[in-house]
């Protein structure tokens, strides 16, 4: 892990959490531990990326790479009940020997990865992303994990274990609602470039389902 020293054993131990917490009971494929994997993955490539782009940007690695593996801890649609997700991801790290300044950073940039909040309050990202530029990052990797190949398949597996008894086609319906809109509120030259071309992807998958579930079997 391209994480400073000083910060290995904090990573391994957050490591651990958070195969425990994204293998627990209710966590389907949609948002499992490979999900943090290929997360953490195209954090790497789009954090070289940039790297190389803005070398005069001095990136917090540590931050970088602890809010990608972090980002789904604490995820409403997920939490247990009773669960205090408020400022759960700050309260692990400090539990785990993190310094209050860099736990408060990380709670900071996990708070505003999902998309849902960046409908709701645009303002809030771009004032952040001023702040803590680690956050495009983040956010870009997360996204690109929503679209393409495995896009297709996270959201089947959304559908199956949320969405039980309703059509197949539910899962078509979220490329709409939400997935064709992420290639436009990307913010690194890389992860703009890879969405375009997954954004394809999903375009000629629902092409193709289409095709394939028009019915023509006369009941009547
Ligand atoms: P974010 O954290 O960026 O708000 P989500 O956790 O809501 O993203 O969604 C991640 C993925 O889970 C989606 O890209 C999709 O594959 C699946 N998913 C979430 N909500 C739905 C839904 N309502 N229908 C189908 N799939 C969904
Ligand atoms: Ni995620």
């Amino acid at each position: 892990v391209p994480i400073r020293e000083e910060h290995r054993e904090l990573f391994k131990s957050i490591n651990s959490f958070v195969y425990e917490y994204m293998s627990s009971p209710g966590h389907d494929n949609s948002h499992d531990y490979y999900h943090i994997l290929r997360v953490l993955s195209n954090t790497n490539r789009i954090f070289e990326a940039e790297q190389k782009a803005n070398p005069d940007c001095n990136y917090d690695t540590s931050a970088v790479f602890l809010a990608a593996i972090l980002h789904d801890v604490g995820d409403y649609k997920y939490a247990k009940p009773g669960e205090d997700v408020e400022n759960q991801v700050s309260r692990l790290l400090q539990d785990r020997g993190a310094s209050e300044e860099l736990a408060r950073k990380v709670q900071t940039i996990v708070k505003h990865v999902g998309y849902t909040n960046e409908t709701k309050s645009p303002q809030s990202v771009v004032d952040m992303l001023s702040k803590y530029p680690e956050l495009a990052i983040v956010q870009d990797a997360d996204r690109l994990d929503a679209i393409g190949a495995v896009g297709v398949g996270r959201c089947f597996a959304f559908g199956g274990a949320r969405k039980e008894g309703q059509p197949m086609s539910v899962a078509i319906d979220h490329f709409d609602e939400k997935l064709y809109k992420l290639p436009d509120m990307m913010k690194t030259k890389i992860g703009k470039r890879m969405a375009a071309s997954r954004k394809k992807i999903l375009e000629d998958f629902a092409a193709q389902f289409n095709e394939e579930t028009e019915l023509s079997f006369p009941l009547q």
